[in-house]
């Protein structure tokens, strides 16, 4: 078979790595890649979400499978255009996809099939979302509807923090469109996981337990990132947690999107907050993690090119997915200055091709290729992942590989994983 993986983050070179496992598979293109998946595909320069030149390119190929890595291409309707071409394509339709491309959709869908989550409002304009502010406790979360990479979310502490968080929402923009309407909801305690499966519309089939770790300094301090970092299984998570989630959050949702018409088939994310009151939803993501992708492929026992077929095919319920009882840790290095603006193009030493590096692999983010050579590209530059025959043992070879990797500014955090000792 021949695979066409759009995107070209971490996750998609794990992706990569993955798919290239499959004896079913003869050649893998990656639009556009990065340096760590150039070594193991053919990188096509193809930006992600040009969704037509994608179509060109998989038709003149003859690409039996494509997987779309990212939520841009998919919320602009990748799936419709392949499927009406007739191209095999893994992920959610256009419809579909609005569960992660507008937070108000989502929230409006989770009120009306009852699912647990924090009470919200929505506003189109400034001046009504200030007016509520009056009558709220703090914190506050205010969230930009549309998509902004992860960075749309804004907690507030009190009053004047969330008008300036309206005013640069809606007023200056901050996030461009994405912030024509904001979401106002309750702020929820507790720690956070991520539940991922994959779905074919109806039936869901969940994948190990994970955490990722927002923020950008250690101890969860500082703004929210992508994710700095991520391991699985996640103890917060465990079997009869999961068990109780795919009950009460992910299938009533597959349920719910049918209902509407909106038939959800590919990678139902959601993300959790363990309360005290049991999990509620802060988000759901109509695709893989980044960076909870990496540690959770690298326990994933399987080929994973029939689980996307069955996706596709709706025979999801026939499949059985194994995971490797050794949990795993992702460290992501990054940028100086992100998540805010950084430098691109500093040489990156200590890597190989082979993406091995002593007992981890090195998933390339933010990486590209000057005359040979791996420089940095992004803010989240390589996710160093490893697994262990206990927690303490993957976190101990992660931050191994990560100490003889270098380039000018760069940057992680030390406490990877530490949540899940303390549990
Ligand atoms: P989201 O993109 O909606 O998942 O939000 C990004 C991050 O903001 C989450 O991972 C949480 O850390 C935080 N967050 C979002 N909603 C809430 C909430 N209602 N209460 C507390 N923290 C939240
Ligand atoms: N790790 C967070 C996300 O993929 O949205």
């Amino acid at each position: 078979m021949k695979i066409l993986l759009i995107g070209s983050g971490g996750r998609e070179h794990a992706l990569a790595w993955k798919i290239n496992q499959s004896p079913m598979v003869s050649k893998v293109y990656c639009a556009p890649g990065n340096a760590g998946t150039s070594f193991i595909c053919e990188n096509v320069p193809i930006a992600a979400d040009d969704t037509e030149k994608l179509l060109s390119f998989a038709k003149e190929k003859s690409i039996d499978l494509t997987v779309v890595g990212p939520e841009q291409p998919l919320v602009l309707g990748i799936v419709n255009l392949f499927e009406k071409e007739g191209l095999a394509v893994f992920g959610p339709s256009e419809k579909a996809a609005e569960l992660e491309g507008s937070k108000s959709f989502a929230k409006e869908i989770m009120k009306k099939y009852n699912l647990p989550t924090a009470d919200f409002s929505t506003f189109s304009d400034a001046d009504s979302a200030k007016a509520y502010l009056e009558k709220k406790e703090y914190p506050l979360v205010i969230k930009a509807d549309g998509l902004a990479a992860g960075k749309g979310v804004l907690i507030c502490n009190k009053k004047e923090e969330a008008i300036a968080a309206i005013e640069q929402i809606m007023e200056e923009k901050l996030f461009g469109q994405a912030g024509a309407q904001v979401v106002i909801e309750d702020f929820l305690v507790g720690e956070e996981a991520s539940y991922l499966a994959f779905v074919d519309g109806e039936n869901v089939l969940p994948m190990a337990s994970s955490q990722d770790h927002k923020a950008v300094f250690d101890g969860d301090r500082g703004p929210n990132t992508g994710g700095m970092g991520a391991y699985s299984p996640a103890p917060i998570m465990n079997q009869e947690v999961m068990d109780m989630v795919t009950r009460e959050v992910a299938e009533p949702m597959v349920k719910a999107m049918a209902k509407e018409g909106r038939l959800f088939k590919g990678i139902l994310y959601a993300g959790l907050m363990m309360t005290s009151q049991g999990p509620k939803i802060l988000e759901f993501n109509c695709r893989f993690g980044d960076p909870e992708t990496q540690p959770i492929l690298l326990r994933m026992k399987n080929d994973i090119i029939p689980i996307f077929q069955a996706s596709i095919n709706g025979s999801l319920d026939q499949c059985k997915v194994e995971w490797s009882d050794a949990p795993a840790v992702c460290v992501v290095m990054a940028s100086k200055g992100y998540p805010g603006s950084y430098e691109k193009g500093l040489p990156i030493s200590g890597l190989n091709s082979e993406g091995g590096l002593d007992d981890a692999m090195v998933f390339h983010a933010g990486t590209s290729l000057k005359s040979g050579e791996t420089v940095t590209n992004g803010g989240r530059v390589l996710g160093v992942t490893a697994t262990g025959q206990h927690i303490q043992g993957a976190i101990e070879n992660a931050y191994h590989a990560v100490s003889k990797i270098k380039w000018d500014g760069a940057f992680y955090r030390t406490d990877i994983g530490r949540k899940a000792i303390k549990t």
